[in-house]
């Protein structure tokens, strides 16, 4: 078995911070967002995989190298265009083979992983397997309907009247069946090829297409809200550590101190990571945050937070629900004016307390 990730895409929900990096390179809990799906795969006991990339390949290459970090044999397969889900499997055709392959979405998040759902389709051997998990809202999501033997019977995507609340997760398993389909199908209203209606042409040719539902954690990451959610869960996850230089400080609960950073005279409370090399001064940091490695914090309280690598915090409290960009600077205004100074690149989202 071979896997697929999708690597591509604008990331158009998660403005400023993708007009510079790959929505799949935001980091939660200090690791990007791609990377828990890279794992996934290697746990799952797939190796060859291939990640298909788009506008922002070179990021995404020198993020990965050839995967042997995560276990894994990666090879590039460049998508000139994002025309889609099933259009990217059109174009990795020569590198799937005609072998069963799963595929990952680059920014879905399942936090328990995809290894049982890979052994179910090596005992059972369907054309095609999908992965579907219970949302209050599912119009924004491919939805399945399911038959009591587990067998699908019927997909729609993002439809405004959804037949079921189950929505189809991003980590699918096929069979060489699928190329078949993602030849016959045309592209949609949104002119793409999508892999909802390859699979809905699986199921129109009895090809048995089978359905398991999730019932850990699943995040499609898009937005803000979302990535700030992730951050908080795989925080929790964290094994405490400090690496780094505490002085006269207070740390509770679960905190990661990487290697090179110093915090004095603060409190962390955990969840929280501080990223290598990163200094903490006076300030007031958790729960529920991750600064990445080089970041320098001054004087300023960060709850709820996502802050990137290089960015420089000084005399802002509170700072919560927020995620901070790669270099970003935010300081207090000097003299007595008061006033709020801004510098925003295009897209960028500001709220103020006063
Ligand atoms: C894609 C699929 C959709 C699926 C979702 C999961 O949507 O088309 O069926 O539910 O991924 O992440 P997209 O995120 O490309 O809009």
């Amino acid at each position: 078995m071979k896997a697929l990730v999708l690597s591509g895409g604008s990331g158009t929900r998660l403005r400023p911070i993708t007009h510079t990096l790959a929505k799949q390179l935001v980091p939660v809990g200090n690791k990007p967002v791609l990377f828990y799906g890279l794992e996934a795969i290697a746990a799952a006991g797939v190796t060859e995989t291939g990640i298909v990339v788009g506008d922002t390949r070179a990021q995404i290459e020198a993020a990965v190298g050839d995967g042997s970090r995560f276990g894994l044999d990666v090879t590039y397969v460049w998508q000139r265009e994002p025309l889609g889900l099933a259009h990217a499997v059109k174009t990795a055709r020569d590198f799937l083979g005609d072998d069963d392959f799963v595929l990952y979405l680059g920014d879905n998040v399942v936090l328990d992983g995809i290894t049982d759902f890979v052994e179910r389709f090596r005992e059972c051997r369907p054309a095609a397997q999908i992965l579907l998990a219970r949302v209050d809202d599912p119009r924004q999501f491919g939805v399945a309907q399911v038959a009591a033997d587990g067998r699908v019977t019927g997909l729609q995507e993002k439809p405004r009247h959804p037949r079921s609340d189950l929505a189809v997760v991003g980590v699918y398993l096929f069979s060489a069946a699928v190329h078949k389909a993602v030849a016959e199908i045309e592209p949609s209203a949104r002119g793409e090829l999508e892999i909802t209606d390859a699979i809905q042409w699986l199921i129109d040719h009895d090809l048995r297409t089978d359905a398991g539902v999730m019932t850990g954690y699943w995040k499609d990451t898009g937005n803000v809200p979302d990535m700030l959610e992730v951050n908080r869960l795989v925080l929790r996850s964290l094994e405490p550590s400090t690496a780094g230089l505490v002085l006269d400080s207070e740390i509770s609960g679960q905190v990661v101190v990487g290697p090179g950073a110093r915090v004095t005279g603060s409190s962390i409370v955990g969840p929280a990571v501080i990223g290598a090399g990163t200094t903490v001064t006076n300030s007031r940091i958790g729960p529920s945050t991750s600064i990445a490695e080089d970041c320098r914090i001054a004087d300023s309280w960060i709850r709820d937070s996502i802050v990137m690598p290089r960015a420089s915090i000084t005399g802002v409290r509170p700072l919560e629900s927020s995620l901070i960009g790669q270099d970003v600077e935010i300081a207090r205004t000097p003299g007595p004016s008061g006033a709020h100074r801004l510098v925003l690149g295009d897209r960028s989202q500001v709220r103020v307390a006063s």
